[in-house]
């Protein structure tokens, strides 16, 4: 077996048992500043990463480093208080290898997070963008010899994002009156925020958010067949530049605490609606 597998198979087989040999059908990654949901999980059962074989440490700030399991609408879940960023100096097999791991463990749906500047002109700090499509700007984690077991050599990405997650999204928000933007994710390595002159080059290329996570993950995701749903908070609008505006990431974990709350009904929401 490739030894990647091995290791993928290891940290599965660690967490079904921290977890009585449970299934969790769905798997959510929960972006800067919006670990929030965690805390309405019922029933939890707290795995730190520091104890998961092969798993490596969250050092960003605003992301706890937990995987917490328990459920939530009714449904179980596991979810990832914290990710790991390439900016991190993580190699993209470590960014990614808890996709896997959720894999191996039995999940079949992925929901992703994330802060993320606006660079869409009509997007606002607060706003919670669907992502329907994105735009990679990191090394692709495929790259390397491909492991049939874990999915195909060239894999398909014309729809990344489940329409049908999509559209009970829009359903959900048109009831509850939730205001929803939908748009393209660019994913970047950071760790600098953007330029101005960058800003306006991601906007032109058709970007409407930009950060520095969620792509590698759903890239990986998307390789071995799960379902994706994913949501950017716009935590600063990236098309206004007054003379004094310092853009130090400050802002990022207030807007992210606002919004989380909008964001955890609303996923919570969808997943007591799925199939
Ligand atoms: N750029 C990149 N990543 C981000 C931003 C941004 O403007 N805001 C929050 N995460």
């Amino acid at each position: 077996m490739d030894e990647r597998v091995v290791k993928f198979k290891e940290t599965a087989a660690f967490i079904s048992a921290k977890i009585h040999g449970e299934t969790p059908e769905t798997a959510i990654i929960l972006g800067s500043g919006l670990g929030k949901l965690a805390e309405q999980i019922e029933r939890p059962v707290i795995i730190p990463y520091a104890d998961i074989p092969h798993f490596v440490r969250s050092t960003a700030t605003g992301h706890k480093g937990n995987l917490i399991f328990g459920a939530l609408g009714g449904k179980k879940v596991l979810a990832m208080q914290g990710r790991f960023h390439y900016y991190e100096g993580y190699s993209m097999q470590e960014v990614t290898c808890p996709v896997r791991a959720m894999y191996f463990a039995g999940v079949k749906n992925l929901f992703v997070s994330n802060a993320a500047g606006g660079v869409n002109c009509n997007y606002k700090v607060g706003d919670l963008m669907i992502i329907r499509d994105h735009i990679n700007l990191l090394p692709n984690p495929l790259i390397g010899k491909n492991v049939e077991e874990m999915g195909p050599r060239f894999p398909d990405m014309t729809r990344p994002y489940d329409l049908a997650l999509i559209q009970l999204a829009e359903t959900i928000a048109e009831e509850q009156h939730i205001r929803l933007q939908k748009g393209v994710y660019l994913g970047g390595t950071g760790p600098t925020y953007e330029t101005p002159a960058e800003y306006r080059f991601f906007r032109t290329a058709g970007a409407d958010a930009v950060g520095m996570s969620t792509v590698p993950e759903v890239i990986v995701a998307r390789h071995c067949g799960m379902r994706v749903f994913g949501m950017s908070v716009i935590t600063n609008e990236a098309h206004e530049f007054p003379p004094d505006y310092v853009n130090d990431g400050g802002d990022v974990i207030k807007a992210a605490n606002q919004a989380a709350s909008v964001m955890s009904m609303l996923f919570t929401e969808m997943i007591a609606r799925l199939a």
